[in-house]
């Protein structure tokens, strides 16, 4: 019998064209050594013999992808949603993160957030967490022990923010970024670090420089925040008078996928240049729609990033976003781009569930490389979804339900879930 050979059989449902649908009822998944070597309605002869899983009429599909969070903020989600951006920055988010420069805090803390997220469909995120290392540490320690797949970020910022939470300079930032840096180092295998400015605002000029040096001596890639807030976008024309757009703020440091693999959120009111520019320097845009809604940010013009072939995928910004699900996030990107569509731009054709789901499993995993979806050669990451809760007519096609479990899921309705080949939940609790 082959050795390392996982066999999961359900209603099989992923896309890997967007806007199309692949299904295979009471299929079979292949894999080995955590990658997929296929998917089959009929299980082939060579693998006779091998233990199947079968989960029945579960939906399997790709693990979910958040492609932006901020760990230290789950805390506090859901309060003063009734701030925009930068007020809500003072008066909610950096009272939040400060407080984990306690690590009997960040660690009860970072522990309840672990196992939220453990329970969630997300398998892959890129997560911010607070300008403390040893916070940030004890974070990135939790996670490796979950399996979850993550690129996790200390936190740079050394202006515009409280004395209480900011670092001293550009040096002493960079310095402590060094430090983690190192102290990551043959650590993990499922949790990467991932350079973290947190927006122009907060980062000077020589604070970018001092990133750029860090970025190309050890290799990582980039998060950070993009015209979000129409406030926000004119701070940094003050700011910055010598950009041209916000996103050339960090590009004249190369902190914008030219050099480094980057990921940004939002875009909200990114105008055609800066798409442009992403166009061109490959960067991933991380949609955030919930975010975007509860701090009055706006709608982002998701259809035309799709248009102009920007890599495109979902976050939940937690806090911005008070839900943790990508599944919520889906149904918020389709909401949302309706609400563009009849209100603000009629040429930009509302999502579809199809287009929301690939954006949640394929688009985001892209960043993490070959993830998101179950054609060969594709990690495996799956999730087990028991949708037998909601009530039904007899007769709904996989895609049908997968449409309907976009609105309807609820956390218990997640039976099992993979990351790499592994089973991670129910059994890994921190
Ligand atoms: N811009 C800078 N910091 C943040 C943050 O914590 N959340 C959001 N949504 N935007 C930001
Ligand atoms: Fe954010």
């Amino acid at each position: 019998m082959e050795k390392n050979v996982l066999i999961l059989k359900g209603d099989l449902c992923y896309s890997s064209v967007l806007g199309e649908w692949d299904t295979i009822e009471q299929g079979y998944l292949v894999c080995k050594d955590g990658v997929i070597i296929g998917v089959y309605s009929k299980l082939p002869k060579r693998w006779n013999g091998c233990p199947v899983t079968d989960y029945g009429h579960a939906l399997l599909i790709p693990g979910l992808v958040d492609l932006h969070m901020h760990a230290p903020q789950y805390t506090y989600r859901g309060l003063h949603m009734d701030l925009e951006l930068l007020k809500w920055l003072e008066v909610n988010t950096f009272p939040a993160e400060a407080k984990y420069a306690d690590l009997t805090y960040a660690k009860e803390a970072y522990r309840r957030f672990v196992n939220r997220m453990l329970a969630s469909g997300t398998t892959r995120a890129c997560v911010f967490a607070s300008i403390h290392v040893p916070a940030t540490e004890v974070l990135m320690d939790l996670l490796e022990k979950s399996g979850l797949c993550t690129m996790v970020g200390k936190v740079n910022m050394d202006r515009n923010a409280p004395v209480y939470y900011q670092e001293e300079n550009a040096r002493k930032s960079a310095g402590s970024t060094r430090e983690w840096l190192e102290h990551c180092r043959n650590r993990y295998s499922n949790t990467q670090p991932i350079l973290t400015p947190r927006f122009i605002p907060a980062c000077s000029n020589e604070l970018l420089e001092e990133l750029q040096l860090i970025q190309e001596e050890y290799g990582i890639p980039v998060q950070s925040h993009l015209s979000e807030n129409v406030e926000e976008i004119q701070w940094v024309k003050e700011l910055c008078p010598e950009a041209e757009f916000y996103g050339d703020a960090y590009d004249r440091f190369g902190l914008f996928g030219r050099q480094a693999k980057t990921v940004m959120a939002h875009c909200v009111h990114s105008g055609e240049q800066e798409l442009e520019r992403i166009r061109e320097n490959g960067v991933f845009l991380a949609h955030c729609p919930e975010s975007n809604m509860n701090l009055s940010s706006g709608i982002a013009p998701v259809r035309r990033f799709l248009e102009m072939g920007i890599r495109t995928g979902l976050g939940s910004d937690v806090a911005g976003g008070a839900s943790e699900s990508i599944f919520t996030a889906m149904m918020h990107a389709i909401q949302a781009s309706k609400l563009r569509w009849r209100l603000l731009e009629d040429s930009l054709r509302p999502l579809t569930a199809s287009e929301v789901f690939y954006l949640a499993t394929k688009g985001g995993g892209a960043f993490f490389g070959k993830v998101g979806s179950f054609e060969p050669g594709y990690e495996l990451d799956v999730l087990v979804l028991d949708d037998s809760r909601i009530p039904a007519q007899e007769g709904l096609s996989i895609e049908q339900r997968m449409e309907r479990f976009i609105y309807l899921h609820q956390e218990q309705d997640l039976v099992a879930k993979y990351v790499r080949g592994r089973k991670v939940y129910p059994s890994n609790k921190p």
